[in-house]
């Protein structure tokens, strides 16, 4: 008898429960859950280098720090909207990890990958600013055959689209740059806080990324020939892929440290002048957000 009542009350505990979760999950309800999610999603500043990221941690609110791995969260706000700084460390393969990491853990509204860079162009001086129009990985090449004793001639090198197919690399649909295109609301968040800037002019560009550092002139030349590129970095295309893959908003902001092609000396305090300009940029799209 005890059992029978047992289960009779467990099982109209059990319908209660099912009708709760159903009322819960009702549309109205969705509704409010996705719009406090969505009004919620952070907007994600990451630097390589602690000169290039602790700058704009410091100008953040309410910071927590979080780590993962070698990667550092600042978890803030700024202008009572979620921003994370991030210290990414240098290089394609940091890059490409925190940012997935970043969009699985924080879904974030849009990622700006700031830095500095080296300078493709002659008429872009050390202070000048490059927002990434289109940024594009420059290590990605497929050489020429040679044989045993005919030596390597980079200047023949092939660009290759590691995304072109799924197909191996010897896919002739691979031969070509691949760009991938500056967010166009970050890009007019970023154009309309362009005169805040006095350090030297803001211009939109091509950002060429790979693990190297180029200081061969005629090299440089060659890289901007073929791929169109205003600066180096070690970073953006690396970022830019991911956040592709996610459809993710994503703008790369680079400020010229130094640049051989003019014989512009490296200037590490490029590195708190961006963060300068991007802050008035995050704040110019958190405006256009909460419209
Ligand atoms: N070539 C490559 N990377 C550069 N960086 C600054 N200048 C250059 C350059 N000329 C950036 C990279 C990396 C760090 C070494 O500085 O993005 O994070």
């Amino acid at each position: 008898m005890k059992n029978k009542m047992f289960k009779k009350i467990a099982s109209v505990a059990a319908i209660s429960t099912m009708l709760l979760v159903a009322g819960c999950n009702s549309k109205d309800q969705d509704l409010k859950v996705t719009k406090a999610k969505s009004e919620e999603r952070p907007i994600v500043i990451q630097g390589p280098m602690p000169i290039e990221a602790e700058y704009f941690a410091d100008k953040l609110k309410n910071v927590k720090i979080e780590k993962s791995g070698t990667f550092v969260f600042y978890k803030g706000t700024l202008n009572d909207y979620p921003v994370i700084v991030t210290k990414t460390g240098k290089g394609m393969e940091n890059a490409a990890a925190v940012t997935a990491l970043t969009i699985e853990k924080f879904n974030p509204i849009a990622i700006i990958n700031q830095g500095t860079s080296g300078g493709h162009d002659p008429s872009l001086n050390v202070f000048d600013i490059v927002l990434g129009k289109r940024t594009t990985n420059i290590g990605s090449l497929k050489t020429t055959n040679m044989d045993e004793n005919q030596g390597t001639d980079p200047t023949t090198w092939i660009p290759m689209d590691l995304m072109a197919s799924e197909g191996s690399g010897s896919d002739e649909s691979a031969n070509k740059v691949r760009h991938y295109e500056g967010d166009k609301d970050l890009l007019a968040a970023a154009n309309a806080v362009k005169d805040t800037y006095t350090k030297g002019k803001v211009v939109e560009g091509t950002i060429g990324s790979a693990d190297f550092w180029n200081s061969e002139v005629d090299r440089i030349k060659w890289i901007h020939e073929i791929y169109g590129t205003s600066v180096e970095e070690m970073e953006g295309a690396s970022v830019a892929q991911i956040a592709d893959a996610y459809d993710i908003p994503f703008l790369g902001i680079r400020i010229l440290s130094n640049n051989k092609t003019n014989g512009g000396t490296y200037d590490p305090g490029t590195a708190s002048a961006n963060q300068e300009y991007v802050y008035e940029v995050v704040k110019e799209y958190i405006k256009m957000v909460k419209k």
